[in-house]
């Protein structure tokens, strides 16, 4: 029988092609890690989180444009403060719907990334609450993961549940049932009258069409929206937070 083997390097991959098997194998490439750093506080950042931001040699830190620090790196700071042996990456995140404008600077980042894990450096993208939560870590990952690079997640104290705790209240119990809303819109209608407790992320967006749409439901309810959570300058207050920032959650509350 003719044995044969085919070694060749491809995107950043060693395959060996030898009689009827595909070896796919990586030489020393670091891993990109998602790491959550809470919702401000950074008291509130895990001890495995601190033992990252300590420890790796690049941090990625998301910001959502050129000219505006990144939230979740003014959260770690203070520990980078003690470190000058590592290196910082800021891709641009814009807020905007445009898909292939998102798309864009998914690739980018994407890439930058990719050229540090391709070095053997491992990377922590730092992201606020947790990575699994609508994180801009997501879109990183799944591209990161298409080229082959090992990704892991180290999860945060989620804003919301930061901000239960800054309002005293418990979000759920027994089988209740609790909703995270991203945006308000028709689906909300259709559930809501199944919903125990909801949250609504990025609220001052949300507008008049929330308060419709909670206002027509009969049960009475607790409504509590928290402004810059666990931060110096945090707000709490009762209703809706009209003018509130991008940082604004608000914790809606159906009595039995
Ligand atoms: C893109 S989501 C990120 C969620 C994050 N991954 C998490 O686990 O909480 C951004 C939304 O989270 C909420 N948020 C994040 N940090 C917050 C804070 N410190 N105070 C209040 N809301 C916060 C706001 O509703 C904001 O619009």
């Amino acid at each position: 029988m003719v044995s044969f083997i085919v070694f060749f390097y491809y995107r950043g991959k060693y395959i060996i092609v030898w009689a009827n098997r595909i070896l796919v194998f990586r030489l020393g490439e670091g891993k990109l890690i998602g790491v959550g750093v809470g919702p401000g506080d950074s008291e509130l950042l895990t001890l495995k989180a601190v033992k990252i931001i300590k420890d790796v040699p690049v941090i990625c830190a998301p910001r959502s444009s050129r000219n505006k620090p990144s939230r979740a790196l003014s959260i770690i700071k203070d520990i980078l403060a003690s470190r000058d042996n590592y290196r910082l990456i800021e891709p641009v995140f814009p807020m905007t719907r445009d898909i292939k404008e998102l798309e864009r600077h998914w690739d980018e980042a994407a890439k930058l990334v990719a050229d540090e894990l391709e070095k053997g450096y491992d990377v922590a993208f730092v992201t606020l609450g947790d990575p699994s939560l609508y994180s801009t870590f997501s879109y990183l990952q799944e591209r990161i993961e298409d080229l082959g690079f090992e990704v892991e997640m180290v999860p945060g104290v989620t804003s919301f549940t930061g901000c239960a705790a800054s309002a005293s209240m418990t979000l759920v119990e027994g089988d209740e049932i609790l909703v995270v809303v991203p945006r308000v819109d028709e689906r909300l209608k259709e559930i809501i009258s199944y919903v125990d407790t909801c949250i609504i992320m990025k609220s001052p967006k949300s507008g008049s069409e929330i308060e419709d749409i909670i206002g027509d439901d009969p049960r009475e309810k607790k409504i509590v929206s928290i402004q810059n959570c666990s931060m110096k300058d945090e707000t709490i207050r009762e209703g809706f937070m009209r003018n509130g920032n991008y940082l604004s959650t608000t914790i809606i509350k159906f009595r039995k």
